[in-house]
């Protein structure tokens, strides 16, 4: 019925979190969406953002994925149903109240091929020993991507958890604006020996940083 609904009128569920202010569950269309006050964090226009980094890697080639910022799981839900990528899969959330939500609302939770860490991304990266084939940083409070996640000290741990096949999607930045703060980072990343490919403007709106390996 609140499907259904939702084709007339949306249906929102506000729920406060320490991290990112008041969150929506919204029934927008016959599709449940999770929203900050001002940005979409999953299932709506992002879901279709990572569905294009997605599209220009070789799944078949990974064995280990990597989600930094697992917000709502949506991304998950992509590789799994859109891409029957069916490996093991570990998903950094900084908030409780989100992988609640992510469970409750999305019935994203731990099971054999998914270990969710509740953890600050920029701490996982300092400690983790294991790589990965594929890395999706999608780290956003709102709008922002925080500053932490555009220094270089944050991409030197990322290429170090980095498998020697592996490839990184960066969801970079909302505003063009913020572009000007990622140059310095994008000639960076270019002298560690990756093929870097910008795309902006996907879906309108975002900038995607895609890092291949050679
Ligand atoms: C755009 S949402 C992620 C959407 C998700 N990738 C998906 O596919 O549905 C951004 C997420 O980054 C999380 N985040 C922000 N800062 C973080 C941090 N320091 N460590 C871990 N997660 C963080 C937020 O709580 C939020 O859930």
């Amino acid at each position: 019925m609140k499907q259904l609904l939702s084709y007339i009128l949306p249906i929102t569920k506000t729920i406060e979190s320490k991290h990112s202010g008041t969150l929506e569950i919204t029934w927008h269309n016959g599709k449940k969406h999770l929203n900050s006050q001002n940005a979409n964090y999953s299932y709506g226009s992002l879901q279709r953002i990572l569905k294009y980094g997605l599209e220009k890697i070789n799944l078949s080639k990974v064995n280990t994925t990597l989600i930094l910022g697992m917000g709502g799981g949506s991304v998950i839900e992509t590789l799994r149903q859109d891409f029957n990528y069916n490996k093991p899969i570990t998903a950094v959330e900084i908030d409780p109240v989100i992988i609640d939500i992510a469970d409750t609302e999305f019935g994203i939770s731990e099971n054999e091929n998914l270990k969710i860490h509740c953890i600050d991304a920029l701490e996982f990266v300092q400690n983790s020993t294991q790589t990965f084939d594929l890395i999706i940083v999608d780290l956003y409070i709102d709008l922002s991507v925080p500053s932490q996640f555009i220094s270089e000290a944050f991409w030197d741990n990322i290429i170090k958890l980095k498998s020697s096949k592996g490839d990184v999607i960066f969801n970079a930045s909302v505003k063009d604006a913020k572009n000007q703060a990622l140059k310095p980072l994008i000639e960076y990343l270019k002298t560690k020996t990756y093929k870097v490919e910008v795309f902006e403007k996907v879906n309108n709106t975002n900038t995607l940083i895609i890092l291949k390996h050679l």
